[in-house]
């Protein structure tokens, strides 16, 4: 029988000798809008990557649907669409749209990548999803950071994941189009029956998609549901005792500032 879960079994991460993810034990349901937060250096994107079998836990057992990360990556990472904190888009080899979307099918296949009928037309599809179709010949240096995340959401989602991982996807994104991708997250996740896995850094846009919330400061500092989770007290356990916090109907938020320069 299928496991729909992510089991993460006493995980710790080391780097050089330093501890980045300590001890970390949780069940993340595969059908839930799971929401993870904390400080920066928290291990927030190590948290993501030992998920996605890119980076190997020191201690610790992890199972993605009852795969092993490791053992299982190519199947893990078709079942699991990723968009990564940080994309290289290169204007060097200028790419339009569609070419972009199609990448996340044909890296999958020998050269030639040649893509087929069928491949552009899911890649289409895909970017029906986002409401981007109308610009799949554009160049992907030339659109807003919202317009390019929407993209880069088609990309993740061409393969048709049963899972979704988002880090900071709202980084460098207006408020508006912060609104817009929200949706459309929801839509996936409601429509198309996709779990999602998103590191955010601010939660109150979110918050009512929101099924479970990881606070994550090296250790899980705290995770269930946002009223749960969203204390004073565990607030400033995570991000320490200075941190502003503003409550509205009995959810305690975390003010933070602009954390990310856009790199
Ligand atoms: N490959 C690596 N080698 C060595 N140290 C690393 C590596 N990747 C991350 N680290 C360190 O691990 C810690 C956690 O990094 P991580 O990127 O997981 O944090 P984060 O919570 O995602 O932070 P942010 O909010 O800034 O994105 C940081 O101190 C970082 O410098
Ligand atoms: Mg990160």
């Amino acid at each position: 029988m299928a496991i729909d879960v992510i089991h993460i079994e006493n995980v710790s991460v080391e780097f050089n000798g330093a501890v980045i993810l300590n001890d970390i034990s949780l069940e993340i349901y595969g059908n839930e809008f799971t929401v993870v937060i904390g400080p920066n250096g928290a291990g927030k994107t190590t948290f993501i990557k030992s998920i996605l079998g890119l980076i190997h836990p020191s201690k610790g057992e992890i199972k993605v649907f009852g795969h092993n990360p490791f053992r299982e990556g190519e199947y893990i990472r078709k079942i699991v669409g990723y968009v990564p904190q940080y994309i290289r888009i290169s204007d060097v080899i200028p790419m339009n749209v569609l070419e972009t979307v199609l990448m996340g099918i044909l890296v999958k296949k020998k050269p030639p990548r040649i893509p087929s009928k069928t491949d552009i037309q899911s890649a289409l599809q895909a970017l029906k999803v986002v409401d981007m179709v109308e610009y799949r010949e554009r160049y992907i240096h030339e659109l807003s950071g919202g317009e390019r995340q929407r993209v880069l959401i088609a990309r993740a989602m061409v393969r048709k994941p049963k899972y979704l991982i988002l880090d900071e996807p709202f980084t460098g994104v207006d408020v508006k189009s912060q609104r817009e991708l929200i949706e459309f997250l929801h839509k996936i996740h409601v429509e198309n029956k996709v779990g999602m896995l998103i590191v955010v850094h601010d939660l109150a846009p979110i918050i009512r998609y929101v099924d479970k919330i990881l606070l994550l400061n090296k250790r899980v500092v705290a995770y269930g549901s946002p009223r749960d989770v969203l204390k004073k007290e565990t607030i400033k356990e995570a991000y320490g005792a200075e941190v502003e916090i503003l409550e509205h109907d009995k959810i305690c938020y975390p003010l933070l500032g602009d954390v990310h320069r856009h790199r």
